[in-house]
């Protein structure tokens, strides 16, 4: 599929950051390590500091996690970096950057550049000018690659959509959200469009209510100062579940094609009115004294980092409706908090009790089809069965499809891993379109000015539990029924 005649560099602006020695340079050994990457590519850090390639291995080898017998091919790996410092707000030193690609792209019949962006907002501007205006290669494609954030609503991602029109072509353009890389988010259309059994009944005849929810057992460890700008409706419900939502309401698409799946999603975001304060539950995690680290003993408020007195929210649980014949008074209930008693990322879709019940007591509970994203994926659906031996007991199991199990030995590979190889091959199903952004943040914009402006304050709830009790009041005021009666068998299994 690559082209050996060909350099592909992928060059990583802000090469000395964060996300770059958590995540891009490791991604980018492992896939270089399982020979993944086209045998001509090139790894090219920009950023500020005066680096060496070495003080830039040194930053970032810990997290490779080289094993033992790998470390001829992580020096191998090391040979196709080269580094080059400059600013993000001068032509010049783009254009350096430029000249160094060129040099290298000289020996080959062709040059691809990627521009990975893992740069604070606010250079996003300037630095994406100067790579179109200095730094643009002219033997091959390019592609630009952003991750979050994309405006803080409406109005300023519509201005850096604008912006990034102006430069480029939206098929160069690659926005990430992480959770359109993972297994079980991107099985979604498979397990809906390539069975018949779920087709029928996707939709408000069967279907009484939907909650995708997000955890995490951490708080902002550290992160403070930049989590306390967003908010959780930000940095997880508005892109990352609004993308899970979107690929478990859509229509079905006309073809696999990205621009095909990305129309649908398109078209089902429209059909929702924007979130309103009534249908929303806010929280704010509080110290629990009780914890077992310095993590949980802090609580949102006690993090040097976050401005005193700050209402912004760490957890939030949003309804939505969707306007349409298939989902008509179907309630979608966004659910995420940090702080909270586990880590998972999951879609429950609960169906109806069947019509003319002949069980006494009502016995027979909602099937509820489980699509659990992470930790130890899985799909298990939730069904009622005879209870063995018994006259006509029934009782509550499952159909169970654990990964781990089913695909014994298996590695999934990490997110990002798989958006880079999209990336490289030129595939944009996995990544977010201009149109895709502006009505998630539609939706949310008003929601988010009323919070700031009316210093919404939001609920305390204690480090490790599962949130303010009024999120689960709001998810059974809209249909989402938990019994309590059933506990799936993989659950809490890593
Ligand atoms: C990021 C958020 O986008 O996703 C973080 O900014 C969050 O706050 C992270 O922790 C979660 O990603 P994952 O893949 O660990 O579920």
């Amino acid at each position: 599929q690559w082209k050996e005649d060909h350099l592909y560099s992928i060059i990583i602006l802000g090469a000395s950051g964060d996300l770059a020695k958590k995540k891009i340079y490791p991604t980018l050994w492992m896939l270089y390590r399982d020979g993944l990457l086209p045998q001509n590519t090139l790894f090219v850090g920009y950023a500020r500091s005066k680096l060496s390639v070495n003080d830039l291995q040194k930053s970032f080898e810990a997290n490779c996690k080289v094993q033992p017998g790998q470390e001829g091919k992580f020096q191998e790996f090391m040979k196709n970096n080269i580094y080059v410092s400059g600013n993000y707000d001068k032509a010049e030193d783009f254009k350096r950057l430029h000249v160094a690609l060129d040099e290298k792209e000289a020996k080959v019949k062709a040059g691809n550049r990627v521009f990975y962006l893992s740069l604070p907002p606010f250079v996003f501007d300037v630095a994406t000018t100067f790579i179109r205006k200095a730094c643009w290669g002219t033997r091959g494609w390019n592609r630009v690659v952003l991750e979050k954030p994309f405006g803080r609503d409406l109005e300023t991602s519509r201005k850096l959509s604008e912006h990034l029109k102006g430069l480029f072509k939206e098929e160069e353009i690659y926005r990430i959200d992480h959770y359109l890389g993972k297994e079980l988010v991107q099985n979604l259309i498979t397990l809906r469009f390539a069975n018949r059994i779920f087709g029928p009944s996707w939709n408000t005849h069967n279907i009484a209510s939907v909650m995708i929810s997000f955890k995490e057992p951490i708080g902002t460890q550290g992160r403070g100062g930049y989590f306390d700008e967003y908010g959780i409706i930000r940095d997880i419900i508005q892109n990352h579940l609004m993308q899970i939502f979107c690929l478990a309401a859509m229509e079905k698409p006309v073809s696999l094609d990205a621009e095909d799946i990305r129309d649908e999603k398109v078209r089902v975001l429209r059909r929702i009115k924007p979130v309103k304060l009534e249908d929303t539950v806010l929280g704010q995690y509080i110290a629990n004294p009780d914890g077992k680290n310095d993590d949980e003993r802090t609580g949102y408020l006690d993090d040097e980092t976050v401005p005193k007195g700050s209402v912004t929210p760490t957890f939030a649980s949003v309804v939505l409706k969707i306007d349409n014949e298939r989902w008509e008074g179907v309630p979608w209930i966004l659910r995420a908090g940090k702080a909270l008693n586990e880590r998972k990322a999951e879609i429950r879709v609960q169906f109806k009790t069947p019509d003319g019940d002949i069980f006494p007591d009502d016995d027979a509970k909602r099937n509820e089809l489980v699509i659990r994203v992470q930790p130890n994926e899985a799909i298990y659906l939730k069904m009622m069965t005879k209870t063995p031996n018994s006259h006509f007991g029934i009782e509550e199991t499952e159909l169970d499809l654990t990964y781990s199990k089913r695909y014994e030995g298996l590695v999934l590979a990490e997110a990002y891993q798989l958006l880079f190889l999209e990336i490289l091959r030129g595939r944009q199903m996995h990544f977010v379109r201009a149109d895709e952004l502006e009505e998630t943040w539609r939706i949310f914009t008003p929601l988010l000015h009323q919070i700031e402006k009316d210093k919404v304050k939001p609920i305390q709830y204690k480090f490790g539990g599962r949130g303010p009790p009024e999120a689960d009041d709001l998810a059974a005021d809209n249909n989402f029924m938990y019994t309590g009666t059933y506990k799936w068998p993989g659950h809490g299994s890593k």
